[in-house]
């Protein structure tokens, strides 16, 4: 990429990060007002040292004692202070001696430093409360932009790169918010006002030093680029870490089961040797920054030595011993600001390389969009209708031509050889995808024209994997129905045959079920997850495979419930088990992504040759 484009670039990036600083004024003015206060008593003890060089090397003649002791005249600037110094100094000197002099000296480093240490305490605090502030409302908008893209992007992508983007990326970014402030406003100020500081103690000599400084800047930026590279290889690689972890935790019971350890140690083990090998590079890279700096400084340092001594012993020149001693202590300083700036520019460049990863999840468009203009559906009064849909994930089709329609209050039953395509029928509903040609309908409107919001609001799913949250059985019930009572909760538990066992637990419905419900059985979680579908008690249910974790009992008092439930509702059910949709007004029978019989379930086993009658023979054994 040419120079200028990427250097464009990174500045946009860089404004968007400051966009999430906003109100940045609340903060850049406090900050710069501190900074600059902070900044002018740090120099002020500095100076100070030429008056106290000059007492000690006895260089206080009885001529300029005279010419100091009239006073000045008022002003609010710089030169009245140091004017107004001067006069006490020389007052003093001539009043109590040269000892009380240097006692009078010292007592002003002692407060300068003191109040420009609170300035620099306030300023910082100011940059510490932006940078929460600003990573706060970055992580949000990643939260929110998580959510709020579509099931399949989650497919496609690893979940550990966005967990990696929202915690490290993240956190390198918190550093660029506040170096940058820094980078532009304080050590600027802090440079200007030392050079402002050298200049007046000798020209010549500043402007010799200053030829010097490009050269520095250079190296650093060269080391910088290749940083900035090293950082964005490493942050992915990262990611993979974090994934194989998710997943090794998650799996935990079938690696150990499958004496798998080996296998997935192995693939760890290559990801964070990877890993160890571009935190090396970019250490030996990192690392070079600070001596090369290091070195270069105290070079300037030893050619304005030379050049300054030579000034020095040469009287007509004007600078005396203590200016130069002073001057030379100054200079030691520039180099703070001067690194503090090269080490603030390489973050720089790392936290910009982190935004441009972070936005690429906030930029991503969910495929599953609202229309503009969406309208929000009324309600359900009618029916569901598929139109000729059709559907795959990728390249294969998975789901042909299929339509059917299911009438309001009416169930409607899916059966077929696993992977034929049922679950997929069911995803498409709620819009987790859409269909690739075809439509669905609700009341005649097609689900792609109405709101998000109320398309769900009309229907409870429950899932083939019952899907639950670390939380109590409480909240896991409630999660939709923020109002939701206790009792409420507890009739929709004895609805899903729940009741019984979550009394029978540690807390009853104050249990803590573990991450993704680890602590339950899978027909407990099955439950749970039926609770919470009828407590939500929408007009449309769609059960995915509901009840096959139940034994047969609870199976049949689940069903009952379900049934009751179902009444007045309209249903669309998975089972595997066909004695369970028996009852269904119709079933179809879903095979390699096409429906290839339908009608209830007498009229399907009069088809001798047909699949129903072959799956029913089968269970029946
Ligand atoms: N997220 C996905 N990405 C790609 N292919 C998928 C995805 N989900 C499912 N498939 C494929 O689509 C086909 C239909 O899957 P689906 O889950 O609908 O089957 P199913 O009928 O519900 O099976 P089961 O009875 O085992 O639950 C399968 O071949 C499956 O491999
Ligand atoms: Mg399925």
């Amino acid at each position: 990429m040419p120079i200028d484009r990427h250097f464009d670039n990174c500045m946009k990036t860089y404004f968007r990060i400051l966009a999430f600083a906003r109100p940045i004024e609340k903060f850049a003015i406090p900050y710069f007002f501190f900074s600059i206060l902070g900044t002018l008593f740090g120099l002020a003890n500095f100076t100070l040292l030429i008056p106290l060089l000059d007492v000690l090397f006895n260089n206080v003649s009885s001529e300029k004692l005279r010419y100091l002791l009239s006073e000045p005249t008022f002003g609010v600037n710089l030169y009245y202070a140091k004017e107004l110094f001067y006069y006490y100094f020389a007052w003093i000197i001539v009043k109590f001696g040269k000892l009380a002099a240097l006692f009078f000296v010292c007592a002003i480093i002692i407060f300068s430093v003191l109040v420009g240490n609170i300035f620099n305490y306030f300023a910082i605090r100011v940059l510490e409360y932006m940078r929460a502030h600003t990573i706060k409302r970055v992580r949000e908008a990643i939260f929110k932009r998580t959510v709020s893209l579509d099931i399949g992007y989650f497919t496609n992508t690893r979940k550990g790169d966005i967990i990696s983007r929202t915690t490290s990326d993240v956190y390198e970014l918190e550093h660029t918010i506040s170096n940058s402030l820094s980078l532009f406003f304080k050590e600027p100020i802090s440079l200007l006002g030392f050079f402002i500081v050298l200049f007046s103690i000798s020209t010549s000599l500043t402007l010799f030093t200053l030829i010097m400084l490009p050269f520095s800047a250079f190296i650093i930026a060269s080391i910088s680029r290749a940083l900035r590279r090293q950082a964005n290889l490493s942050q992915e690689s990262l990611g993979s870490i974090v994934s194989i972890l998710d997943e090794t935790i998650g799996g935990l019971r079938v690696i150990k089961g499958f004496n798998a350890i080996g296998y997935i140690e192995q693939k760890f083990v290559e990801e964070n040797n990877r890993y160890a090998g571009l935190m090396r590079a970019m250490a030996r890279t990192r690392e070079l920054a600070s001596p090369i700096s290091e070195f270069l400084g105290v070079m300037v340092l030893t050619v304005i030595m030379l050049y300054g001594g030579s000034m020095v012993l040469d009287k007509s020149s004007g600078l005396s011993a203590s200016a130069f001693v002073a001057y030379i202590i100054l200079f030691s300083q520039v180099l703070r600001p001067a690194k503090a700036m090269s080490v603030s520019f390489s973050n720089m460049q790392r936290g910009i390389s982190a935004g441009k990863r972070i936005f690429q999840i906030l930029d991503t468009i969910p495929e599953i969009l609202e229309k503009p203009g969406a309208q929000p559906l009324p309600g359900f009064k009618q029916s569901i209708e598929f139109k000729e849909v059709s559907f795959s994930y990728g390249q294969e089709p998975v789901l042909k031509n299929i339509s059917f329609n299911i009438q309001k209050g009416k169930t409607v039953a899916l059966v077929g050889p696993s992977g034929s395509g049922k679950s997929t029928i069911a995803d498409l509903i709620p819009r987790f995808y859409d269909v690739k040609s075809g439509s669905i309908l609700i009341d005649g409107v097609d689900i792609r024209d109405c709101t998000l919001s109320s398309l769900n609001s009309l229907m409870g799913i429950v899932t083939q994997e019952p899907i639950l949250f670390n939380d109590t059985i409480f909240n896991n019930i409630a999660f939709a129905v923020q109002e939701a009572t206790q009792e409420d909760v507890e009739r929709a538990a004895k609805i899903a045959n729940a009741h019984e066992f979550i009394l029978q637990t540690e807390k009853g419905y104050d249990t803590i079920i573990g991450d993704r419900g680890s602590k339950l059985s899978g027909g407990q979680r099955q439950r749970l997850s039926i609770a919470r579908a009828v407590l939500k008690n929408p007009p449309i249910l769609i059960l995915d495979e509901a009840t096959s974790a139940l034994d047969t009992e609870k199976e049949k008092l689940v069903q009952e419930a379900l049934n009751n439930l179902m009444q007045n509702r309209t249903a669309l059910i998975i089972a595997h088990r066909l004695s369970t949709i028996q009852h269904a007004d119709e079933i179809l029978v879903i095979q390699n992504g096409e429906i290839v019989e339908r009608g209830n379930h007498e009229s399907l086993l009069l088809n001798d040759k047909g699949l129903y009658k072959r799956l029913n023979a089968m269970q029946a054994l």
